[in-house]
């Protein structure tokens, strides 16, 4: 374990080390400006500070992503894979959604009330999928911007009677880009006017070649409104997540990404999130984005009432003080008074910003404001 003086440590908290050694002071430690510090006391002042000491620098605990621990691999287990479907405009990404749930939702399910909360989950041959329904190009391009990855692998609409168009070629950048996979869907092909094989030339142009013609990409001849095809395009799904081996720790807290939030009338904030990592439980201590709370109730994407969520799971919760924003991460805390005191950290980082309009901020204008 590392020492510091109360100079250095002043220099780390961006405080006067007069002040160190008056919180020192007030918490029972006689020091002077070169004296060495142990760990237990540099714990004991950088909470003062909000600031948590971890291994041998001072991490800022307002910095969510800094907090996700790593899992050791050997409590990691799969996970369903986290699908986005993009393409041109009326080349059928909702169709395709929609005829997807809705062959997929069981019976008894069907025909209940399916509550629209931005992703959902369905069952094939004993696996999970989860769909994100946001738009592909606004999951990608804001959730992107603000730093978070939720898609493993996008399905690319490519209306086969209309070919190749702008928007097409704008979602393979933003895959390439994100790197993840790409599996072309070749919709519409119950149309008369139906030319896969156009479709195949010209993607091959953007380098999505596809296997039948030696490269590696799946191209899957689909119809969104007959509902042929879809079972295979599924199974390709599955295929895809094998070979990608998508993983997460089931018996951790839970990190994860806001889908969609808004403010409800009756319910208050109410944010759809997806969980990446570990378990959500309700009454979990959370921070999302600059908001914080407990989870008060969740929902799933059938609309039941659930205790909690595993990993690739969406979920609607209640019981946070503002309205988080699409692609903010959450992580939930061991106690409600450290998520309490992030969020309220968060939320102050941001007014700062706000009003520096400064892009940077450091943890000086936190302590600004403090
Ligand atoms: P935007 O959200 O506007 O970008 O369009 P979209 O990609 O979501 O397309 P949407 O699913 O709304 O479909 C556009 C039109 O194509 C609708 O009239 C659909 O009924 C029709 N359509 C979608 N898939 C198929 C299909 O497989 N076959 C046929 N014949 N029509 C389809
Ligand atoms: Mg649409």
């Amino acid at each position: 374990t590392e020492s510091l003086t109360v100079a250095e440590l002043a220099k780390k908290l961006h405080r006067e080390p007069s002040e160190i050694i008056k919180k020192l002071f007030m918490l029972g430690v006689m020091a002077t400006i070169n004296q060495s510090l142990e760990k237990d006391a540099i714990e004991l002042v950088a909470g003062e500070y909000n600031v948590e000491v971890e291994e041998e620098i001072l991490v800022d605990i307002t910095d969510l992503e800094a907090l996700v621990t790593n899992d050791d691999e050997a409590n990691l287990i799969e996970r369903p894979s986290v699908v986005t479907i993009m393409g041109h405009v009326d080349h059928g990404k909702t169709t395709l959604l929609d005829s997807i749930r809705n062959t997929k939702v069981t019976e008894g399910e069907a025909g209940g009330i399916t509550q629209h909360i931005g992703a959902y989950q369905v069952a094939v041959n004993d696996k999970k999928i989860t769909f994100l329904d946001t738009p592909g190009h606004a999951a990608f391009t804001t959730m992107r911007a603000r730093g978070a990855k939720v898609t493993d692998i996008t399905i690319l609409v490519v209306a086969a009677d209309d070919g190749v168009m702008p928007q097409t070629i704008e979602a393979i950048n933003h895959a390439k880009a994100a790197e993840v996979p790409i599996i072309v869907a070749v919709n519409k092909m119950d149309k008369p006017a139906a030319n896969p094989d156009r479709v195949m030339q010209e993607l091959t142009e953007h380098g999505l070649v596809p296997e039948s013609w030696g490269g590696d990409t799946i191209f899957a001849p689909i119809s969104a409104k007959t509902g042929e095809g879809i079972d295979s395009l599924l199974e390709m799904i599955l295929l895809v997540g094998e070979v990608e081996e998508y993983k997460a720790n089931p018996n951790r807290k839970a990190v994860g990404t806001v889908i969609e939030a808004q403010l409800d009338k009756g319910r208050g904030s109410v944010a759809t999130l997806l969980v990446q990592n570990g378990n959500l439980k309700v009454g979990d201590p959370i921070v999302v984005g600059n908001s914080f709370g407990r989870v008060r109730a969740m929902v799933n994407d059938l609309g039941r009432r659930v205790k909690e969520a595993g990993p690739s799971t969406p979920v609607e919760i209640t019981g946070l003080n503002e309205v988080p924003q699409a692609g903010d991460r959450f992580i939930v805390f061991e106690d409600e008074k450290t998520a309490r005191q992030v969020g309220e950290a968060r939320a102050q980082i941001q007014l700062a910003s706000q009003r520096s309009e400064k892009s940077r901020v450091t943890l000086d204008t936190l302590f600004e404001q403090m």
